[in-house]
């Protein structure tokens, strides 16, 4: 089993939370992507999806479904997104994408929120996979000094730009032992506009798809 067909598993097994006639937000990657794929096999079964980027948006509306804007729907019953790297607490690193920061806020949003990887995203300690923060672009340098000083090697991605007109940079070497601590820490500093821990709104459900099959953590 590859690990795309591992990401689609946990995809399909996600959709079995979906309700009939309720708006869900949709996160974005490639596994968000299969999830979405889906979703456009149950024409008609939702009311619409709120997206956490505009490349999700896109792939929503090519599947006819549509899209609206989380001003307009209040609070969803259910956010589907992967994760570049989850703990058994259910605790994630996001962002690998760069669109952490609405991916942040449809979760906030969200009354459940499923996390969706293959299992070679479960880690012991986030970290391994350089944590994402999005920053005000004329902060970039001040925030690097202050990521420094935290211990981390924050390094800009190269010609990259958010859906938010925003710069990201993936801070290397960052050991997370606590996580919350950690997402607190880095909202603090002037200039981010939103780091890649999803601790203090951690998923609620972890669908790992693996070569048995999907296992759940909750
Ligand atoms: C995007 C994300 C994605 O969920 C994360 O990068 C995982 O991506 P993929 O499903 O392609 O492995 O946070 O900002």
């Amino acid at each position: 089993m590859t690990p795309d067909e591992m990401k689609q598993a946990a995809a399909e097994a996600a959709l079995e939370y979906v309700e009939s006639g309720t708006v869900i937000g949709v996160g974005t990657g490639s596994t968000a992507n299969h999830f979405i794929d889906g979703l456009g096999r149950m024409k008609g079964k939702i009311d619409g999806a709120v997206a956490s980027s505009v490349a999700s948006a896109d792939r929503l509306k090519q599947h006819g479904i549509p899209v609206l804007d989380l001003n307009q729907t209040g609070d969803l019953s259910l956010y589907v997104d992967g994760a570049d790297e989850a703990t058994r607490h259910l605790h994630l690193v996001k962002g690998g994408g760069g669109a952490l920061t609405r991916e942040k806020i449809v979760a906030a949003a969200s009354e459940k929120f499923v996390c969706i990887a293959d299992e070679s995203k479960l880690v012991s300690v986030l970290g391994a996979f350089p944590l994402p923060v999005e920053v005000i672009p004329m902060a970039r340098s001040y925030v690097a000094r202050q990521l420094v000083k935290l211990g981390g090697e924050p390094v800009l991605r190269e010609g990259f730009t958010t859906d938010n007109g925003n710069v990201i940079l993936d801070v290397h070497h960052l050991e997370i032992l606590n996580p919350v601590e950690m997402e607190e820490l880095l909202d603090h500093v002037t200039g981010v506009v939103t780091n890649g821990l999803f601790a203090r709104r951690p998923a609620d459900i972890l669908l790992l798809g693996g070569p048995e099959g999907v296992k759940s953590i909750s």
